[in-house]
């Protein structure tokens, strides 16, 4: 007779962070659509029976926990007696606990968080030894008091307490991205290129994700740059092409990658390649999907006159099309690429995207859709910036 194999099936919660659709859109990329819901504003939950691998390379969710218990919102009242026999529960009595709480979703200040924080440090203290409570500064603790605090570690909790519309979400947190390891290969690059802007390694990842599948693949960035594209999609385990117009970027690139293979942990059987050439016309050697930030035009902090702004556009717009026909002819059908092209954020706040987006399906590409999100609408601007990044996930058609 076959044994019966019971799987425990576990949530684990992520916090989208800021630009909470591109994150969405990156987690349904990595786990599939299927397991996977939102969760009130900037959370998504995951039902799955392994805990999530890899975390270091999902770009968008800075946050993850899981455990999750689920109150009426009334539980409130009594919040300090719940969260601490959750913080109690499966930890060793004997051994010192510090914890702290981040609230989401609600109108509070930190003064009332600190009450509720020493309300649930008495308690703790009847059954166990020893316990400290990390005092919040904001009503969310940030990356550094969790990781200087080792709040993810064995007998420690940082405790998330998020609200939505009926319910109240109380989870542990098991993962924060480490800011700090982040900007150790985005600062210290011995190439950088101001004048182009800067993609961040986190966005970098998230175009990577939503181009790539969970295997080893070839990576081809044709618009490289300085190479933080390649740069993540080596530490993500996969072979990387670059090419660049410009000679003297992909010099910058291949001095990059050089760097990083000196300072991070890098497979060393994947293969590099870079060429000089135009995107609109060069034949690429073999790939498997293209993760790229175009071209997106002249730096701008305020939108230029009429005339001026209106040849950016057409610019812009005549490059990514030229490109994309001649990629098309280049990747297999049904294969999967990500690319960031320009979009603006115009004086009355809307947002001018690229009318190639229109057309895509005559340059013999779909849009990807995602589950509760507009795929139209995935763009990349923060809150000081004019030119923002639109994603566009797409299948040769
Ligand atoms: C926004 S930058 C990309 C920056 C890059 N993500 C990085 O990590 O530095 C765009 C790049 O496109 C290149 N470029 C412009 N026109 C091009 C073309 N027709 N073909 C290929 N590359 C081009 C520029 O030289 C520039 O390096």
């Amino acid at each position: 007779m076959l044994a019966k194999v019971l799987l425990r099936i576990m949530k684990f919660i992520f916090n989208l962070g800021r630009q909470s659709d591109i994150s969405l859109a990156e987690l349904y990329s990595v786990f599939g659509e299927q397991n996977l819901n939102p969760l009130s504003n900037n959370f998504a939950v995951l039902e799955s029976d392994n805990i999530p691998e890899n975390m270091e390379k999902i770009g968008g969710s800075y946050k993850l926990s899981m455990d999750p218990i689920i109150l009426e919102l009334n539980d409130w009242d009594n919040i300090s007696n719940i969260v601490s026999e959750y913080i109690k529960s499966g930890k060793d009595p004997s051994k010192k606990i510090t914890f702290g709480l981040s609230i989401y979703n609600k109108e509070i200040n930190p003064k009332e968080i600190h009450k509720i924080g020493f309300q649930i440090k008495k308690r703790l203290l009847k059954d166990i030894n020893s316990c400290r409570y990390v005092e919040n500064k904001d009503k969310e603790l940030n990356s550094a008091q969790i990781i200087n605090n080792k709040l993810t570690k064995a007998n420690n909790a940082e405790v998330n307490i998020i609200f939505d519309k009926n319910n109240i979400w109380i989870a542990k947190t098991i993962f924060i991205q480490n800011i700090t390891r982040y900007a150790a290969r985005d600062f210290n690059r011995p190439f950088r290129d101001t004048k182009n802007g800067m993609l961040p390694p986190k966005l970098a990842q998230i175009i990577i994700n939503m181009a790539t599948e969970d295997k080893r693949m070839t990576v081809l960035d044709p618009f490289c740059g300085t190479g933080v594209v390649l740069q993540e999609a080596m530490l993500m385990g996969n072979n990387i092409i670059g090419s660049d117009l410009n000679p003297r970027m992909v010099d910058y690139s291949i001095g990059n990658i050089k760097w990083l293979k000196t300072r991070f942990k890098i497979d060393q059987s994947l293969k590099k390649e870079f060429l000089v050439g135009d995107a609109q016309v060069i034949k690429w050697p073999h790939f498997d999907t293209v993760a790229t930030e175009t071209n997106l035009g002249a730096p701008l902090t305020n939108i230029p006159d009429r005339l001026h702004f209106d040849k950016i556009v057409k610019d812009a717009n005549r490059l990514i099309e030229s490109f994309l026909k001649n990629l098309r002819n280049q990747i297999d059908v049904g294969k999967r690429i990500c690319i960031a092209i320009p979009a603006w954020k115009l004086p009355n706040n809307s947002i001018k995207t690229l009318g190639i987006v229109d057309h895509l399906s005559d340059l013999g590409y779909n849009l990807i859709e995602f589950k509760e999100l507009n795929s139209q609408e995935l763009i990349y601007l923060r809150p000081d910036q004019v030119v923002g990044r639109q994603l566009l996930a797409l299948t040769r058609k």
